[in-house]
């Protein structure tokens, strides 16, 4: 199996209630490495960015607002098929569809206020990683 990395981000809902420790537990018990992390406050232009490929999309302004209204924790996980363990992990996008024992299961609000960002393919995961972090701030 390979090893991959994926890009993480625990969004403003988790920070507020101060969820970062328990959502890097299931992380870690996945077998998950968390190789990079740090706690960042977007700027709404920032958060644009990063979500553009939803700018057609309804909610992108809310999206974008609450990307940027409360400090983000960025991430890069790494292990044996990452993005889609992360992805699993982690749950459906709207919680009410999220497995048992998932991060959005647990601790997601809402479809948009749903906890946890992971990427969704090795490309994205790429372009995502290298939006966050420079090669020396990786370490694997
Ligand atoms: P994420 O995995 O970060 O990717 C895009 C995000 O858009 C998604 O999680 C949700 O937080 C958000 N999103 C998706 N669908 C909706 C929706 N119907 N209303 C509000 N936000 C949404």
């Amino acid at each position: 199996m390979a090893i991959e990395r994926t890009l993480s981000i625990i969004k403003p809902d988790a920070t507020r209630r101060n969820l970062t420790g328990k959502i890097n537990a299931k992380f870690e018990d996945a077998g998950l490495r968390i190789i990079a992390q740090k706690r960042i406050q977007l700027t709404k232009a920032q958060a644009g960015v990063f979500y553009a490929v939803h700018k057609e999309r309804p909610f992108y302004d809310e999206l974008c607002e609450f990307m940027a209204s409360e400090p983000v924790v960025v991430q890069v996980l790494e292990g044996e098929n990452a993005i889609t363990k992360n992805r699993e992990v982690m749950g459906a996008t709207n919680p009410a569809d999220a497995a048992e024992g998932t991060i959005r299961a647990e601790f997601a609000e809402s479809v948009g206020e749903n906890s946890v960002h992971g990427s969704d393919a090795p490309d994205t995961a790429k372009d995502e990683i290298g939006f966050f972090f420079s090669q020396l701030e990786i370490v694997g």
